[in-house]
């Protein structure tokens, strides 16, 4: 294993190259657990991708916040006085002590707890303690206000941001194919989509790609991890619910997409448990996104799960299910907080929105079977990965390698692939590579 021989030099783009190597299925462990490729990565790939950073709805008036990260660099989100949203760098210009500490709010200014300097909520430095005595009126305010993140854009009330000024824009990096299927819950829902309280923050001791790598499309974990959840009869067979997998450029990957017609026909299903409002509710989101976006959008009618390359996860089966939007912050080579922010579609009767709320919590949270039952494999893995020679293995992804190209629907965007694939891991770890070697992968 040549990998195993590789000093703790700084990294070079051909280590990496012998580390990762897509064509031939091979991820190297120390991706997972080496501090300078992490350190890498806070560069390479997080000040070079859009970061989902918050939703309109979160900051309707003027002076509404949230905080957020982009990799491990706090943010404010902050509406300005005229409607425009300001991502700024949460670090004072003075020693570099976060000025605001709370996850959300309404603040005219921004105050810096240790010196007090204070800043505007588009970040321009307004006041200093003792201008006079201090600094003799000599500091240039205008040149110390927070740092702007450079690039701010919205797609249907999410908020990205990203550091790279010469970026695609956010709707190209997301893409048409992968948006095709985004667009369904986004534009079927008779409401807007709105969050359900706060964002529900935990952490797990784990690297944060272990998390992004599943939800792009590692369908091959359920039938094990989380048999025991269709065994007890907590949701019907995995196997009836998925049949697709697709991956996209930028790294993007979905799991779970059904064959079209499925996902109406469960919801109609489900429809007769909570009544005649919840079925005019599932036949009303139906033909919106027929009328508005086309006959095969509605076919497919529920999405499954993806990951936005590098760390935004959503998950969104049928019209019962809440958009579950889950970011994996990176905090270390073997940490990552996870933060989970549930949307419902406002439009929903109210037996629908009560069913979300509770069948969110009871899966992909903290408590809930599904995040339990995937966090512990995901903090066992980073344990074992700390050992020596653990530590520097290559890893399998080679499933399904040379088949590609088998699976096409008529009409179904992306590059389709079967139920049990790691065609996308592959194409994770490819736009990885190629961010992070700067080249083509
Ligand atoms: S660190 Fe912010 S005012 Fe000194
Ligand atoms: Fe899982």
């Amino acid at each position: 294993m040549a990998t195993a021989l590789m000093n703790h030099a700084e990294i070079e783009t051909d280590d990496l190259h012998r580390l990762v190597d897509p064509a031939r299925g091979i991820v190297n462990s120390r991706v997972f657990n080496d501090p300078e490729i992490y350190q890498r990565e806070l560069t390479q790939i997080f000040m070079k991708t859009w970061t989902y950073v918050g939703h309109v709805a979160q900051i309707p008036n003027a002076g509404d916040y949230v905080t957020a990260f982009i990799g491990e660099d706090g943010v404010i989100v902050s509406r300005g006085r005229g409607g425009d949203i300001n991502v700024l760098l949460n670090s004072c210009r003075h020693r570099g002590l976060a000025v605001c500490s709370s996850d959300r709010g309404n603040a005219r200014l921004f105050r810096c707890p240790y010196h007090g300097w204070t800043y505007g909520r588009d970040g321009a430095l307004l006041g200093v303690p003792k201008m006079q005595e201090a600094y003799h009126n000599e500091l240039d305010k205008a040149s110390h206000g927070l740092v702007r993140v450079p690039r701010v854009e919205i797609y249907r009330g999410f908020i990205f941001a990203n550091w790279d000024y010469g970026a695609v824009s956010l709707e190209d990096y997301l893409g048409r194919d992968m948006l095709w299927y985004l667009d369904i819950p986004m534009v079927g829902a008779l409401g807007n989509l709105v969050p359900i309280g706060p964002v529900m923050k935990f952490r797990m001791k784990a690297n944060w790609k272990l998390a992004s790598e599943n939800f792009a499309g590692d369908d091959y974990h359920v039938l094990s991890t989380h048999g025991s959840a269709f065994r007890i009869g907590f949701l019907p067979d995995y196997d009836q619910l998925a049949d697709y997998t697709a991956n996209f450029d930028h790294g993007h990957g979905m799991g779970d997409i059904p064959k079209p017609g499925r996902a109406i026909e469960n919801d109609r299903g489900m429809a007769q448990m909570f009544g005649p409002d919840a079925a005019t509710y599932v036949e009303a989101f139906n033909a919106r996104v027929r009328e508005h976006l086309s006959e095969r959008q509605a076919d497919v009618h529920g999405i499954g799960e993806g990951n936005i390359f590098p760390n935004l996860s959503w998950i969104k089966f049928g019209c019962f299910h809440a958009f579950g939007l889950l970011q994996w912050l990176p905090k270390g080579p073997d940490e990552v907080e996870v933060w989970q922010t549930t949307f419902f579609d406002s439009g929903a009767p109210q037996s629908v929105k009560d069913y979300a709320r509770s069948q969110m919590s009871q899966e992909n949270a903290a408590a809930g079977i599904f995040g339990q039952d995937d966090g512990e494999n995901f903090e066992r893995i980073s344990e074992v990965l700390r050992g020596a020679v653990c530590g520097k293995q290559d890893l399998h992804y080679a499933m399904g390698l040379g088949h590609e190209d088998e699976v096409k629907v008529e009409g179904l965007p992306g590059r389709l692939g079967p139920h049990y694939t790691e065609a996308n891991h592959r194409n994770f770890y490819r736009y990885w590579l190629q961010l992070m070697t700067g080249r083509e992968g």
